[in-house]
């Protein structure tokens, strides 16, 4: 055999390979994207839905403990255990599930846990519970001991399976000025206060500090692996572990993992800070939830206002997302803190809201896999 049909024999060789693999990685994908068996839109029918109300006290904490599982928690993480004892609830942290790289603090899991705490408090309260809380100063443990009083209508309880963070861009409608009064007099807790930016130099500011933010963080590796991690690209795998953050539900396609990883690695610093300007200015308007102190009963209390506002904004048709990156970086998070004239006032979240269609939801774990000590299903 001369070189030249050995080196043809090897390019046919090589063809046939390239075709070969090209067409069962398209296979592989067509099969993981188009299985009728993995119905994501019907899982999350049954994984978000509203559920009969009970009497009996045993069935009761378990569906409250349902309703605090849909909160949200930052990367849909869900850092929570819960334990039902005779009448109270301990809500613990999962430190497994701590965003190292993010929150290398714990700040934003306890904002998580503060946020499923707002969940159950409310549901307690439709169920006719009071709930006294006993916030983690020196302990890892939030305690809630329930007490009950008559049963009352809790206008925030059907908006909790509806909520939702909503990545897309917003129409350019305003909201109505009663409207923004109902969300500015919202109860809040102690020490946590709302900061309302609607004007166009606030808005700048916040902007310059997102973009500033994504820059730091998309040029940080150890960012980029921790949300591929987390990353959820096929619905079998959103299915399969039932958190994080699934593709479809930011408003993005499908893809195999091997190429979603390529596109969220090779994402550019500054295209990224240029997709969340472009929402920032598609957005009636920012809000951000500042505290006086960084503590953990700061925190929790920071979760418990961030879910009680974004009820309150489901219940009126207002769609909202969180953009926290400026929070999270700590040098952003100063400058963010001067420019605002904040003083001694900590920004711990920042939400855009405005109009717009639901995305898909995400999912949930089970509620036997955040119970400390799994009891029998009954819902
Ligand atoms: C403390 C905290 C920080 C978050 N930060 C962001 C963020 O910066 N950007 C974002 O798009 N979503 C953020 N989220 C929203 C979560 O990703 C979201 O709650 C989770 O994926 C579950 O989805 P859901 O809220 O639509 O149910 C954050 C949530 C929490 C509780």
């Amino acid at each position: 055999m001369n070189k030249s049909t050995t080196s043809k024999l090897s390019r046919r060789v090589f063809l046939k390979w390239t075709a070969l693999s090209g067409l069962s990685a398209a296979g592989i994908y067509l099969l993981d994207t188009y299985t009728p068996w993995l119905n994501y839109d019907q899982e999350t029918l049954e994984s978000l839905k509203m559920i009969p109300t009970h009497t009996d006290a045993a069935v009761n904490f378990k569906e409250w403990v349902y309703y605090a599982g849909l909160a949200a928690s930052s990367h849909n993480t869900q850092p929570w255990m819960f334990e039902i004892k005779q009448d109270e609830i301990n809500i613990y942290p999962d430190h497994t599930r701590r965003l190292s790289v993010l929150d290398p603090q714990g700040r934003e899991l306890w904002i998580s846990l503060g946020c499923a705490l707002e969940n159950l408090l409310i549901s307690a309260r439709a169920a006719g519970y009071d709930g006294e809380v006993i916030y983690p100063v020196k302990t890892d443990v939030i305690n809630i001991r329930f007490a009950s009083r008559a049963s009352q209508n809790e206008a925030l309880l059907d908006a909790i399976p509806r909520r939702q963070n909503t990545r897309c861009e917003y129409k350019l409608n305003p909201v109505p000025p009663d409207h923004l009064h109902l969300l500015r007099a919202i109860s809040l807790e102690p020490g946590i206060n709302l900061h309302f930016a609607l004007d166009a130099h606030e808005r700048t500011i916040l902007t310059e500090c997102v973009s500033a933010a994504d820059v730091y963080q998309y040029a940080d590796q150890t960012f980029i692996s921790e949300l591929n991690a987390w990353l959820r690209f096929t619905r079998k795998e959103a299915i399969h572990s039932r958190d994080g953050l699934y593709t479809r539900c930011s408003g993005n396609p499908e893809v195999p993992r091997w190429l979603g990883e390529l596109f969220v690695s090779g994402t550019k610093p500054q295209q990224q800070a240029d997709l969340d300007i472009r929402k920032m200015d598609h957005s009636a308007g920012l809000i951000i939830i500042t505290s006086e102190t960084d503590d953990k009963s700061a925190w929790v209390r920071t979760g418990q206002v961030y879910e009680r506002l974004a009820l309150s904004m489901t219940s009126m048709g207002i769609k909202s997302s969180m953009l926290n990156q400026p929070i999270e970086v700590p040098e952003v998070r100063a400058q963010m803190q001067n420019a605002l004239a904040m003083e001694t006032r900590l920004p711990q979240l920042l939400l855009r809201f405005g109009y717009a269609e639901d995305l898909p939801r995400s999912l949930r774990r089970n509620i036997n896999q955040i119970l400390v000590t799994p009891a029998p299903a009954t819902i």
